[in-house]
């Protein structure tokens, strides 16, 4: 199979260590080493002092999953092979996808969630969100068939930071279970919902024919890991999974696995930590909004560390990001990098500096004559 490139990525590739400020990135304020390590316990942390940096099992450390486990109603660490967050999305669409196979899925969406099923042959038809980038699942009913193998979904939602209602997902199981459709729903930034009342069931504890994909990148502050995880309670879906896993990396970083058994021993502290940096940097963002009406229709999400508001330019999208990052240094992901129609960009409010970059967006909205 030839592979397209990821636009995203390479966009990203460009500028994410070269521009000076980042308002795009996606995940949470990084932390440091050893302020993960302050959080670990004298078990945890004498481990770490002696890790053996062998090979490691291939499912992940029978330690690491049981934390994994608790992040779950019906997961028992059996159900969980841990793998590179992206590679889990590889390793699923070669496992349950062959030339032909019709594939449902959320859009715009983390390009891998749909590029890799259509490079492989694939016909993909894509659920778009409405106006006010909420999805209806009365549109996703209409792209189902009995040809439809595979039900893509990522709630909370990139890049839009939409949810759908446990109503509407309960539909989506049915709809799934009914025509004997397997589901595969991207949950990497789960537990980030504004309101607790929000948050949405794993679909792994919904339905057997589903894997949910989460992990460390996003909602804990650690992509430099590289841990993720699928959990299905379907035994045979587990061993094609496994057996995929032979083919991409064999097995996991022993540290990764080490440091993430100590961030899950710590869950509730780093959600609160992402948490309050998001809820502090939205408030800033809607002022920002309010402020420049002239240039933005915002639209607030209900979960994640990212929006997706509308520009109200003259020319293109791509044409002012670029010229925002060659002028500030401000990196804003414009819609086109998503095959996306519409004008929008990703916005990414995780970090801390975001105070600082918006008063650098700040200068340039300022100093240019906005608006069509
Ligand atoms: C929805 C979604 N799924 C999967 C991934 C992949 O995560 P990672 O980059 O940690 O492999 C991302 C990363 O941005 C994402 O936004």
């Amino acid at each position: 199979m030839k592979i397209s490139p990821f636009k995203l990525e390479r966009y990203f590739d460009k500028y994410e260590f070269s521009a000076p400020y980042l308002l795009s990135s996606s995940d949470c304020e990084p932390l440091r080493l050893n302020e993960l390590l302050a959080l670990a316990d004298e078990k945890s942390r004498s481990e770490w002092d002696v890790l053996k940096l062998g090979y490691t099992e291939s499912m992940g450390d029978p330690v690491f999953r049981n934390e994994i486990s608790k992040l779950y109603t019906s997961i028992s660490p059996e159900d969980v092979l841990v793998l590179v967050p992206e590679e889990g999305i590889f390793i699923s669409m070669n496992v349950f996808l062959e030339k032909g196979d019709h594939v449902v899925t959320t859009f715009p969406g983390y390009q891998s969630l749909y590029q890799i099923a259509e490079d492989m042959g694939c016909p993909i038809s894509k659920w778009e969100p409405d106006q006010d980038l909420n999805f209806q699942v009365q549109d996703l009913k209409k792209l189902v068939t009995d040809k439809t193998k595979l039900i893509v979904i990522n709630f909370p939602h990139n890049p839009t930071g939409s949810l759908i209602s446990k109503n509407d997902l309960n539909e989506i199981v049915n709809i799934a279970q009914e025509k004997g459709i397997t589901l595969f729903s991207d949950e990497m930034y789960r537990f980030m919902e504004y309101d607790e009342k929000d948050r949405l069931p794993s679909v792994c504890d919904l339905y057997e024919n589903a894997v949910s994909l989460f992990g460390l990148s996003k909602t804990f502050g650690l992509p430099g890991l590289r841990m993720g995880w699928l959990t299905t309670r379907n035994k045979n879906y587990m061993q094609d999974l496994i057996s995929f896993k032979d083919y991409t990396t064999i097995c996991n970083n022993a540290p990764g696995e080490k440091l993430g058994t100590i961030a899950l021993q710590n869950k509730d502290t780093l959600i609160q930590r992402s948490l309050k940096i998001i809820q502090t940097n939205l408030l800033l963002l809607e002022d920002f909004s309010q402020r420049h009406k002239q240039w933005f229709l915002w639209k607030t999400p209900k979960a994640g560390s990212i929006a997706f508001p509308e520009l109200k330019i003259k020319g293109t999208v791509m044409d002012f990001c670029q010229d925002l990052v060659k002028e500030k240094g401000v990196m804003l992901l414009p819609h086109d990098v998503y095959d996306f129609s519409r004008n929008h960009v990703r916005v990414g409010f995780g970090r801390q500096s975001l105070p600082k970059v918006l008063s650098v967006f700040e200068e340039y909205v300022k100093e240019k004559s906005p608006a069509k």
